[in-house]
């Protein structure tokens, strides 16, 4: 008889997307040019111009690319992610970049596993970068990420923007998507199209090319358009936060806010927390 593991099982039932599939379907596109625009994120961020002898972990790791702008930032580098299929994608970006690097670990673990994050240690900087909101437990998951940050440690995290009813109306065409063959089809029918002729009136009534458009999303971390849609589409589980909840929770826990960049719309809230002395 087949025994699946949880997170198979998630899969099965519908409650969770296959993001390990979708990173490994990106890191195809890889090339130098979006590495840079992720190092240039870390750098943007964190206010740095290299992380040098820097601990870096990146919690829910996925493709692997913000490991990978770490360690060619100087710093030593734990990745880590729930899904092995994420974990295989990161392990790709390492052997290709730097095969037998004692200063990378790579590990299939939980944000959720408090046994498991705590045999990992303490940080200079600990990145999750749109994860926490997709662990099924959002604030658990927060909670339980911040011991990993050492004295003045800083916390990178993206979480998606509360947007009341739209997002509960966004979790119900999730909910549908993972449920099936046929609410794949069906949904990934109708909202590629719609971002597609989206994409294609935006531009235009901006006069300007929809190729270029796509060009210039690179520079945004390095992601790539189509990726970022099915990511958006399918993502669950999915919860959401708005930003005052996050920098209070953040606050009460010992933090303060070292930058901040709201969304207004679908998609991620940005923030650095300091931890303080
Ligand atoms: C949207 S992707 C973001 C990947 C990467 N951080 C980035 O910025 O490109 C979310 C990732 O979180 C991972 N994830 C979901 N639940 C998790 C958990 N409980 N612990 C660790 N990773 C988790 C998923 O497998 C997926 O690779």
């Amino acid at each position: 008889m087949n025994s699946f593991t949880e997170h198979e099982l998630d899969i099965l039932n519908g409650d969770r997307f296959q993001f390990g599939k979708n990173w490994l379907s990106f890191i195809k596109t890889l090339n130098n040019e979006r590495i840079a625009n992720a190092e240039k994120s870390l750098i943007e961020f964190l206010k740095t111009d290299n992380l040098t002898s820097k601990k870096f972990i990146d919690v829910g790791s996925g493709s692997g690319l913000f490991s990978l702008a770490a360690r060619n930032l100087g710093a030593s580098v734990v990745s880590f992610d729930y899904d092995n299929s994420s974990v295989e994608s990161t392990q790709i970006l390492k052997d290709k970049y730097y095969r037998d690097d004692e200063n990378w670990l790579i590990m299939q673990g939980s944000a959720l596993d408090n046994e498991f994050l705590k045999t990992l240690g303490e940080f200079d900087i600990v990145y999750s970068w749109g994860v926490l909101h997709h662990t099924g437990s959002m604030w658990q998951a927060i909670e339980n990420v911040l011991p990993l940050a050492n004295s003045k440690g800083k916390i990178f995290i993206a979480l998606y923007n509360d947007q009341g009813p739209t997002s509960a109306k966004w979790l119900k065409v999730k909910k549908m998507y993972n449920s099936g063959v046929i609410g794949k089809l069906f949904i990934g029918s109708i909202f590629y199209s719609y971002f597609f002729i989206n994409l294609l009136f935006y531009t235009l009534k901006k006069g300007k090319s929809p190729f270029k458009y796509l060009s210039y999303y690179k520079k945004n971390r390095g992601m790539s358009v189509f990726h970022d849609w099915r990511d958006w589409i399918g993502g669950l589980p999915f919860e959401v936060a708005s930003n005052e909840k996050v920098i209070d929770f953040f606050v009460n826990n010992g933090f303060y806010l070292l930058k901040i960049r709201t969304n207004n719309g679908l998609g991620c809230n940005q923030y650095v927390f300091e931890k303080k002395l």
